[in-house]
């Protein structure tokens, strides 16, 4: 292999006439960004939603939340170590990923949400550090985090997502050394895409609920459930994210019919059988603490839906509830989609380019009276 085939990419290009790529992964503009025309509209949204979710764990006092854990039953510290843990490695992949596609993509407003999202992750990674810092000791605290890793429902419920992340870092490292033709590497590109909808838009959902739950039923909790609300809110704009950029580069590279056809239904099996999974995972976190929720598998399969909308996808689960501004669990209606309007209710797949233009992001907040509604 020669280093010197490496794809180049130029960072200023006085010479040329446009002031962006003319693709998302193109290198052919003057690379300079104005905010207010940039090619996708819609990320300029996203770019001020994260801004303003802007947030530092040090700023949630722990003292209650820490004499809370240590006179919780051991169910429940079981239960908290799980759910941390867990949240903890997918942060971990998240903050790399979104690295990755901030460097891949030549678009500079894409590519500075990506920079902003995975400050976000470095952030949700090392608030769950925080609320534990008071919690366990550092042998107990690393302990959790291993244990999380290597917990057997826990891998079955990592793993499809993770191999699909895996093969796009691979793809990527072919694609900068010249070893991987930018069509077949934006194919890598919207799977990962896919992947990462699902890891932040699915896999971190049972988790969630089970946090709130424990704070409904129990009244405890309170700092360790602002963290979680916090990261809620944050990971509610990182998968429309990633939809959306998913939809961006479909447009910027198009598929032939029968590759989309096959595109449509990997992405759709993938969906479906990590929906099967998070549930699983769901029911055996919850199981941790003696409640089996009986709303989990009409919110994860909803969940499945509103994502594979946002990604421009037709339905996985046509029978299930689709609604992104229905949520299909009352108590959790505070944490509504609100934005798939316009041309994102439609089946990408099946409209034009000029269809894809615009997307509302409207930040919603769990509200404690909604907590009351909670039934399981
Ligand atoms: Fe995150
Ligand atoms: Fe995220």
């Amino acid at each position: 292999m020669d280093i010197k085939n490496r794809r180049k990419i130029k960072l200023l290009q006085p010479k040329k006439s446009t002031l962006y790529p003319s693709k998302i992964l193109a290198n052919d503009g003057v690379n300079s960004l104005n905010w207010n025309d940039i090619r996708y509209p819609q990320f300029h949204t996203f770019y001020d939603k994260m801004l303003s979710n802007f947030w530092r764990p040090e700023e949630v006092k722990m003292n209650k939340d820490n004499l809370d854990y240590k006179s919780a039953s051991k169910n429940i510290q079981e239960a908290y170590k799980k759910g941390f843990g867990n949240l903890t490695a997918i942060d971990v992949i998240q903050t790399r990923m979104a690295k990755i596609l901030s460097t891949v993509i030549t678009d500079p407003s894409i590519n500075a949400c990506y920079a902003v999202a995975g400050q976000q992750e470095a952030v949700h990674t090392q608030s769950y550090s925080y609320a534990i810092l008071d919690k366990l000791s550092r042998s107990e605290q690393n302990e959790m985090l291993r244990q999380a890793v290597q917990d057997e429902v826990a891998q079955n419920r990592n793993s499809l997502v993770v191999k699909v992340l895996e093969e796009l870092e691979d793809a990527y490292r072919l694609y900068i050394l010249n070893l991987m033709p930018v069509e077949e590497f934006a194919k890598y590109l919207a799977r990962g895409l896919v992947a990462m909808s699902v890891l932040e838009g699915v896999n971190f959902y049972s988790t969630f609920m089970m946090f709130y739950y424990i704070q409904h039923r129990y009244g405890i909790l309170g700092g360790s459930v602002s963290i979680v609300r916090y990261i809620h809110k944050d990971e509610f704009q990182h998968t429309y994210l990633n939809g959306h950029t998913h939809r961006a580069l479909l447009t910027d590279y198009k598929l032939s019919p029968e590759e989309e056809q096959e595109h449509i239904d990997w992405s759709l099996n993938f969906i479906r059988e990590n929906v099967k999974r998070e549930i699983e995972y769901g029911l055996d976190l919850f199981t941790t603490i003696n409640v089996r929720p009986s709303e989990i598998e009409t919110y994860i399969h909803w969940l499945g839906n509103v994502r594979a909308q946002s990604l421009g996808l037709p339905l996985p689960f046509p029978d299930y509830p689709y609604n992104a501004n229905e949520n299909p669990i009352p108590w959790m209606k505070a944490f509504d989609d609100s934005r798939l309007e316009a041309g994102q209710k439609q089946d990408f797949f099946e409209t034009t380019v000029t269809q894809y233009n615009q997307a509302k992001a409207e930040n919603t907040e769990v509200k404690v009276e909604d907590l009351s509604q909670l039934k399981f």
